[in-house]
This record gives C-alpha cells, sequence and structure tokens, in this order.
C-alpha cells in the first residue's frame, strides 16, 4: 500500500513519515551515488534525494529518463532540513513516471516576453507567475472579506449590455442576434440599480475596453471591483476606497510574505499604504505640475506622466478630485459651488503605477442626466431603465472601481501589468 498523499506545503506536518507526492519535475543534479531531484506540485518546490543502495535500483536508474517537467508520483520519508526553503528533504523511496516530457521550451535561461506571453500555457508553472497569480487569488480573498465584513451584497452585472458606460471609443461590438450589443466597460450602470435595492452593493467581474493603446498599463480585458452605495458623497466614497485599500494591501502584504521574496519585490513602500490618503484637488494637481515645469493647461485630462509627477512626492496613494466635467464621464455629478466640475476622485498609486481607482459621486437628477446624456450625443433610448432610477426615490450615490490587474501589477512591482493575468488580453494578443 502506498503512503498517504501529501501536499508540498504541508510537508513540515509529516516529518518522520513516508508520504506519497505526486507533480512535476523541476529540476535536477547527480553527483555519484547521491542524486538530487527537485519537484514541484502547485503547491510548493521540494528536494528528493535519491541514494544508491537505499531505492531499488531500477528506480536509481529511471532518473536519468527525468526531464523538466516529466510528471511523476514520488513517495519518500520527509525529514526536516533547516536549509531547504520549505524546512523539510525527502529521501526518495520509490518513482513512477507518468509521462515524459520532451524539449519543455521553457528553461533556467532567460527567454524574451513575447516567447513567454506565446508560452503563457505553460510559462505559469514557473516560480514568478505562480508568485503573482498567488498574490492576486490572496488579494481577491481580502477584497471579498472586506466587503463581506462591512455589509456589501455581492451582486454580479451582465457582461453583454445595450450601451456604453465609459465613452463609446473603447466599445467592443458583437452580434446579439438580431441586435447589437457591446461587452461591458464597467457595471457601475447596473451596481446603481442594485444599490437601490440593497443598499451597499459590490460587482465583481471581466469588463473589457478596446484599447488600442500599447501601453504598461492597458489591457482589453480586466478585472473590476466595483462598490456603489446609496446615500454616499464624494467624501464618502474617498473614505471608503482609502478604508478598502488599507485593508486589502496590508492582509496581502502579511499572507504574501513568501510570493513578495520570490519577486524580490521591496515591500516598504506598501506598508505605508494607511488611510488617510492625501486628498489633492485637480486644480491644485495643474499648480503643482505648472511648479515642476511640466506643461498642463487647465481642462486637459492627466497621463501616465502627470499622474506620476502628482503622487511622486507623497508616501503612500493619493485621491486626485474635483475633474473638469467636460473630461469625465455623464454620470458624475456637477459640484454644486462650481458647476464646473465633476464630483470624481482617481486614486493613484505611488511608484510610478498610476491610477488605480476611478470613482466619485453619481448625479441624481434627471433633468440633469437627461441633459448630460443628450451633451455626450449618447441614446437615450438606452438609457432609460438607467433614468428610472432617478425618477423613482432617487438618492445621493457614489461608488468607485478597482483595476485588479492595476493593483496587482503595483503591489508584485511589475513593469507590465500583462503579468498580473493568467492569459492576459492586449491589442495582438488573443492566444493562447
Ligand atoms: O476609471 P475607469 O474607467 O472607471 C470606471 O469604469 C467607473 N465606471 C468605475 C466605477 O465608478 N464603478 O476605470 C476604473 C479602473 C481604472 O482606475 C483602472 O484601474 C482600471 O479600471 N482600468 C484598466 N485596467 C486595465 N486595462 C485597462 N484598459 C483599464 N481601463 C481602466
Ligand atoms: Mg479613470
Amino acid at each position: 500500500m502506498n503512503p498517504p498523499v501529501a501536499y508540498i506545503r504541508d510537508l513540515l506536518k509529516h516529518v518522520g513519515q513516508s508520504v506519497t507526492l505526486r507533480g512535476w519535475v523541476y529540476s535536477k543534479r547527480s553527483s555519484g551515488k547521491v542524486k538530487f531531484l527537485n519537484v514541484r506540485d502547485g503547491t510548493g518546490i521540494v528536494q528528493l534525494v535519491f541514494v544508491k543502495g537505499q531505492i531499488p535500483d531500477q528506480t536509481f536508474e529511471d532518473f536519468e529518463k527525468l526531464t523538466q517537467e516529466t510528471s511523476v508520483i514520488l513517495t519518500g520519508k520527509v525529514k526536516e532540513e533547516k536549509r531547504a526553503k520549505g524546512g523539510v528533504e525527502l529521501d526518495a523511496e520509490s518513482m513512477k513516471i507518468l509521462q515524459i516530457a520532451v524539449d519543455y521550451p521553457i528553461g533556467p535561461k532567460e527567454h524574451g516576453p513575447d516567447f513567454l506571453l506565446s508560452n503563457r500555457h505553460l510559462w505559469l508553472r514557473s516560480v514568478r507567475p505562480h508568485a503573482i497569480l498567488r498574490i492576486r487569488d490572496r488579494f481577491v480573498k481580502a477584497v471579498r472579506d472586506f466587503f463581506d465584513q462591512d455589509g456589501f451584497t455581492l451582486i454580479d452585472t451582465p457582461i453583454f449590455t445595450p450601451a456604453a458606460c465609459e465613452g463609446t471609443t473603447t466599445l467592443f461590438e458583437t452580434e446579439y442576434f438580431d441586435q447589437k450589443a457591446y461587452l461591458s466597460q464597467s457595471g457601475q450602470l447596473y451596481s446603481e440599480a442594485t444599490c437601490m435595492a440593497f443598499g451597499k452593493v459590490y460587482c465583481f467581474g471581466p469588463t473589457f475596453r478596446a484599447e488600442k493603446s500599447k501601453t504598461r498599463r492597458h489591457l482589453t480585458e480586466f478585472w473590476m471591483i466595483e462598490p456603489e452605495v446609496a446615500f454616499n458623497d464624494l467624501n464618502d466614497n474617498m473614505v471608503l476606497a482609502e478604508r478598502f485599500l488599507e485593508y486589502t494591501v496590508q492582509r496581502t502584504l502579511e499572507e504574501c510574505k513568501e510570493e513578495f521574496k520570490t519577486l524580490e519585490r521591496d515591500t516598504t513602500k506598501l506598508q505605508n499604504v494607511k488611510a488617510p490618503f492625501p486628498r489633492v484637488s485637480y486644480d491644485e494637481a495643474i499648480a503643482i505640475l505648472k511648479k515642476k515645469g511640466l506643461n498642463c493647461e487647465w481642462g486637459t485630462d492627466f497621463g501616465a506622466p502627470e499622474e506620476t509627477a502628482v503622487s511622486e512626492d507623497f508616501d503612500r496613494p493619493i485621491f486626485i478630485h474635483r475633474f473638469p466635467a467636460k473630461i469625465k464621464a455623464f454620470y458624475m455629478k456637477a459640484d454644486p459651488e462650481r458647476p464646473e466640475l465633476a464630483l470624481g476622485c482617481d486614486c493613484i498609486a505611488p511608484e510610478g503605477y498610476g491610477e488605480i481607482i476611478g470613482g466619485g459621486q453619481r448625479e441624481e437628477s434627471y433633468e440633469t442626466l437627461v441633459q448630460r446624456i443628450k451633451e455626450h450625443n449618447l441614446p437615450e433610448e438606452a438609457f432609460d431603465w438607467f433614468l428610472d432610477l432617478r425618477k423613482y426615490g432617487s438618492v445621493p450615490h457614489a461608488g468607485f472601481g478597482l483595476g485588479l490587474e492595476r493593483t496587482i501589477s503595483w503591489l508584485c512591482g511589475l513593469e507590465h501589468l500583462r503579468e498580473a493575468a493568467a492569459f492576459p488580453r492586449m491589442m495582438y494578443r488573443l492566444k493562447p
């Protein structure tokens, strides 16, 4: 009978026992009568020692057939090994080879990003993508726990939609029987409906933008976390966003120490992600940019260089709020004190990572919203249901959207946010 199956991350609990491991060959080396095999099983990597004479001769010989990513079932006795990463090592006892991998394309040598992206389905087995996607998983768990503990209800919003939320220039159009449909750019409009039914809601799903730009910060498909709260104003919205980021970032740092170490990410700056975050008005941001010698006129939208220049003097994320209304979406409420401004707020991550959150207070007046839809040349009939929300018990409300890949890219210190998605979608990449 085979010893019990164990996962590598649990091996410390099995010191002194024989276990069965199921996984893939990561690397190997030999020195005469002793051979060393590193095996990974998705939860970690561990070394097994093959000693001639202590295992069947056939097993010792089979070692020679092992290639990187060959699938194996091994048994071995777990012993403590302080110098090893997981604190253990195994004395191999038996081995069954499931399938020998021939010419696995990804080796320890340097590969170009294009090659790795084309082999993303295999690249995911390497240590670095593994660490990044574990961090993403733990971050998402923290997001869900934050909203659960805060009394939010998760209500997912549709992906096929009849109209634009974030402007018509980045819409993906698709056939929908005898009509046209668009892939959702944001769940916000639907969350505005669900918050009137449930009070505090969030949606979390994939969103789509036909971004023709080839930047380090744009995907065509990305995941967004979007809370929406009835009776919140702009200030409440910023307070929610900073509490949310503090909780999720600090918990991820706490839970993913090993993964951040693997990425060689210096996390000291992330320790500062604590509320309150500095609030900088758009007017103040323009003044900062002018002082720094950037040529930026009032009324223009900020790109990456402007966001970096405004945020670089702060030690944590900042909010930029109250933008010129004409550069923002149709649904934003105008500042009653200065109607040329929209009550929007973006959260800018430090270290040059730029905007990770966009949001603000929504226009709640029926007449004003109809006006806005016209000004933005949007098809009024597609928004009739949305306008109903302003007819039947309209209230102030606010919300925001956090881009998941942008956030993970910042937390992990990535060059390009494509590494924050398992299978990133960009203008020139639909495969694998
Ligand atoms: O600022 P955005 O466009 O805001 C909205 O969509 C609002 N409707 C959200 C809301 O209030 N509920 O997008 C929100 C965030 C950005 O701050 C950014 O982090 C991310 O979504 N994002 C992208 N991430 C990756 N690739 C892209 N092409 C992105 N576009 C936006
Ligand atoms: Mg934005």
